[in-house]
């Protein structure tokens, strides 16, 4: 399937960009602190009961309230999505289609505003955000694209009888709950209830508590773009309160959810129960890199650095294990800290920082603890503390990119942080660094650096994770894109065996069923 990439941030020169991005952060600094609702039913529901969405640079600043989704509307909300359903699983998929792209071109022309507040929202760079919100407009496009190429998911079959006319169709579930996390607002919103909307199902989406500002901008573009009332509804508010309640909801046909491990399993045991019903998973990594002794050090370590500390390592993709081989140990890692300590940290949103804050004072408080633990197991080779920031950045949940020694059995070296927090060891045979590199409950990325033909296909062959990248000096383990690499998490990372940004995704939101006419 050919597919238009439209990734604005790899264009040669960046100032018109950031020009624009200059003009839509002070239009969207002047509307701050107003109000959104929940959307249900195609209305605004305002229940009285408001989240607080704040910026994590500057935690004073208020960006907006949003009204809270009742457990106790939750019944109603399932009821609409399933009336809704009928109409919209009936629908042409030809007018799913076009309804979708034109969803994925209004955010497109809106990128700029939806990046300020994504910078605004999550902290992210700015060209992160743009990024972000890039991704979720090739995301649309590229599954629609799926539904096109299979015409719809119909094709004939063999025939038993000469008067017998066999089709295989795909056909919808009926209503997917959607639960997305902070780190990609907009792309994960996007792209899992693309997916399922694409394939004929209702949405009810349930975004990340920390990012319902962004949520609205999803929404605002699906409705632009003509989608019926009831289709897509946004349930705000904490995943304890409504999260579970919608799960629980014997109306619901599938879940998809990109987050935590400990959540989705949950998630899977509960779709389990009753009867069995799709639960899409994309959860974490503790992904792991090899840098070998012939690598291109320079390229291995602003790859491993690109990828361990980009967007404050919030990343499932993020670089958070190095195993390096012992003839380059030193070198390595005195480029790495190196490199570590000189990144700038401060307001993602001026041009010059390479990045922001972490999400909440939860997340630093996890740094705290952290690095403690490696300060006493092993070292701490650049980092590990707060940075030194302008007196308006005080409060900010920011951290510092750190680096640290430790064995690979450590628990550091096995539990995601989802921080800026890379361990590095050494290795002396490729056999060894491979076997560490699999030990591991997660599977979602890896990387190597290596001039080794050979070395790099055994890589290919034996590397446990979804997602490999060899020699990739924009990113070790990060930087998958929509029709390029399939983002699918292999072991604790994942669950459905088919990934996002992939060309059998849509699919996975509908039921097969042979129709035989006579
Ligand atoms: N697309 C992102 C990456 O690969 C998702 O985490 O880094």
């Amino acid at each position: 399937m050919s597919f238009r990439i439209t990734y604005s941030v790899l264009e040669a020169d960046l100032s018109a960009l950031h020009a624009q991005f200059d003009e839509a952060l002070a239009a969207v600094r002047s509307t701050l602190g107003g109000e959104l609702p929940s959307w249900l039913g195609g209305e605004a529901f305002r229940s009285g009961d408001l989240l607080q969405s704040r910026n994590p640079a500057r935690p004073d600043e208020l960006l907006v309230s949003v009204h809270r989704t009742p457990v106790a509307e939750v019944d109603r909300v399932v009821r609409v999505a399933r009336e809704a359903q009928r109409g919209w699983g009936a629908t042409p998929w030809q007018e799913r289609v076009r309804i979708l792209r034109r969803a994925a071109d209004l955010i497109s022309e809106r990128r700029m505003e939806l990046s300020a507040r994504m910078t605004l929202e999550v902290g992210k760079s700015r060209l992160e955000s743009l990024g972000d919100v890039e991704e979720s407009a090739d995301l649309l496009r590229y599954y629609a694209g799926q539904l096109e190429q299979a015409e719809g998911y119909s094709r004939p079959m063999a025939r038993l009888s000469p008067n017998e006319d066999t089709r295989s169709v795909l056909r919808p579930y009926g209503v997917f709950v959607i639960i997305s996390p902070f780190n990609f607002p907009l792309a994960l919103a996007a792209g899992m209830s693309g997916g399922a909307l694409l394939g004929g199902n209702s949405v009810i989406l349930k975004p990340s508590e920390e990012t319902p500002w962004c949520a609205e901008g999803l929404y605002q573009a699906l409705v632009d773009a003509g989608l019926p009332p009831g289709v897509f509804q946004v349930a705000h508010g904490e995943g304890e309160a409504v999260g579970a309640a919608l799960v629980r909801h014997p109306g619901i046909d599938g879940v998809s959810f990109t987050g935590s491990k400990a959540v989705g399993m949950e998630l899977h045991r509960r779709m389990s129960t009753g009867r069995v019903r799709p639960c899409l998973l994309e959860l974490g990594g503790k992904n792991p890199a090899i840098v070998c002794r012939d690598a291109d050090l320079e390229a291995a370590i602003e790859g491993c650095f690109r990828s361990a500390f980009g967007m404050s390592g919030q990343k499932c993709s993020a670089l958070s294990r190095i195993y390096v081989h012992e003839s380059l140990y030193n070198a390595f890692t005195d480029g790495l800290a190196a490199k570590a300590r000189d990144a700038r940290v401060g307001d993602p949103s001026l041009a010059s920082v390479f990045t922001g804050p972490v999400i909440n004072a939860a997340a630093v408080k996890r740094f705290e603890r952290a690095v403690d633990e490696a300060r006493q197991d092993g070292a701490v080779i650049a980092g590990g503390g707060r940075p030194r920031l302008e007196a308006a950045l005080e409060e900010g949940h920011f951290v510092e990119p750190t680096v640290v020694a430790l064995s690979h059995g450590h628990r550091l070296m096995r539990d995601e942080l989802f921080l800026p927090f890379v361990g590095v060891t050494r290795f002396s045979t490729l056999d060894e660094a491979l076997l560490r590199a699999n030990d591991c409950d997660y599977g979602l990325t890896a990387g190597i650096f290596s001039r080794d033909a050979e070395d790099v296909e055994r890589f290919m062959a034996q590397a446990e994770a979804g997602v490999l990248y060899a020699n990739r000096r924009t990113g070790a383990t990060t930087g998958a894109w929509p029709g390029v690499q399939s983002f699918c998490g292999w072991k604790g990372s994942g669950g459905s065996g088919k990934g996002g940004c992939g060309p059998y995704y849509v699919a996975q939101f509908m039921r097969e069923q042979a129709q035989t006419r006579m």
